[in-house]
């Protein structure tokens, strides 16, 4: 288990300070990236449909320039249209940072620009279609609120920077949410039954619920398994798991831990639950061969969603895109590559739902 962190005996929702912290390590995380970027990456862009990331480029341009890097902070990345003659003129800058959308056309020759999109509630995404513009850009900061951003992805080319931004980001991401997660999603506990049904786990079985959340698949599992089988449920964020032992019977155990690298010995699980786990993983094949890892040959994954792609991309205000993860061809390979064979998949607007069985040892 890779998880140091204890699990917390509060779960209660952030207050001001708590606030604060998190925005000002969100703008520390940016700014490290950048300047650890900066020798390539010469414009830094952020990019939001709303033109709130004004005051974000502000907090960004003094961080950069706090950290000794020469720095300028642009009100809209317009003026730099022909921007290698901008750039030779500014030649002790070595940074510079606006907020706007970057240019369609590309950067200019040998220079890459560093785009930091801004998520934001998908209305405002409709007017200005910006469809593609999240999966375009280098990093993604989750900013529906100002008060709480989280970094959701940094592109695999800054990797110098995404594990521990992994780990941090995603635990601040769901610390925030465990609170009031099962009041903002408890009527969907139907479909995790109805699934985890379909998926015709044997009775005596062990399973196990990886990034289980608060619990809410443990009841439709322990059902499943019965009193001879074990359910297990595996997170990475402590808040999420302290509301999983307050709701949870005592018939389930919960480990504080990673997807990436399980508490489990080879082949010792009969069956592997993740409801909204793959999207989170920063390299799903990664993930998916752990999971293979610890099942047995002809044992089950059961990946699962309460809504289908289509409808979870609407709300985040971005297209479909079937080369994501859990798009069926992808998926499909991903899958196979890591030791499975997809055996259902079904994917209307109410629910996400694939069935898998592991191949055999590779
Ligand atoms: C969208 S929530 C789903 C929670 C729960 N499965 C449900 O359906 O309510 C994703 C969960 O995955 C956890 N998670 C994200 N990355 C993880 C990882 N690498 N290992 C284990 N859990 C992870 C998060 O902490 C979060 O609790």
């Amino acid at each position: 288990m890779s998880a140091p962190a204890e699990i917390p005996r509060t779960r209660a929702i952030p207050d001001e300070d708590q606030r604060r912290h998190r925005r000002s390590v969100v703008i520390d995380t940016l700014a490290d990236i950048v300047c650890r970027s900066s020798g390539t990456v010469p414009l830094v862009v952020i990019h939001d449909a709303t033109r709130h990331g004004g005051h974000l480029a502000d907090e960004l341009a003094e961080a950069v320039y706090a950290r000794g890097q020469p720095c300028a902070r642009l009100p809209d990345p317009a003026p730099l249209i022909d921007r290698d003659l901008w750039r030779a003129d500014q030649a002790a800058v070595t940074v510079v940072v606006a907020d706007g959308p970057p240019h369609g056309d590309g950067p200019p020759t040998g220079r890459r620009d560093l785009v930091i999109y801004l998520r934001t509630p998908p209305d405002a995404h409709a007017h200005h279609g910006y469809g593609d513009a999240e999966h375009a850009a280098d990093v993604v900061v989750d900013y529906h609120d100002p008060t709480w951003p989280v970094i959701r992805r940094v592109a695999t080319h800054l990797e110098h920077a995404s594990e521990r931004v992994y780990l941090t980001e995603t635990r601040a991401f769901f610390a925030a949410r465990a609170a009031t997660w099962d009041h903002k999603f408890g009527r969907d506990l139907p479909a995790y039954a109805q699934a985890i049904d379909q998926a015709a786990i044997p009775a005596g079985a062990t399973v196990v619920d990886v990034g289980c959340g608060t619990g809410r698949a443990m009841e439709a599992l322990r059902a499943a398994v019965g009193p001879g089988g074990a359910v297990i449920g595996v997170d990475l964020t402590p808040h999420m798991l302290t509301v999983a032992g307050d709701s949870t019977e005592p018939a389930a155990a919960l480990l504080l831990g990673d997807a990436r690298h399980l508490p489990l010995v080879d082949g010792s699980v009969d069956a592997i639950f993740a409801a909204g786990l793959i999207q989170h993983l920063p390299d799903p094949a990664v993930g998916l061969a752990e999971l293979a890892r610890v099942t047995r040959p002809g044992g089950r994954l059961i990946l699962f969603h309460p809504s289908g792609r289509a409808a979870q991309a609407a709300r985040h205000g971005r297209s479909l895109r079937e080369d994501e993860a859990l798009g069926r061809p992808c998926l499909d390979q991903l899958l196979a590559d890591a030791g499975w064979t997809l055996t259902d998949y079904d994917d209307p607007p109410h629910r996400f739902l694939a069935l898998a069985a592991r191949s055999g040892l590779r």
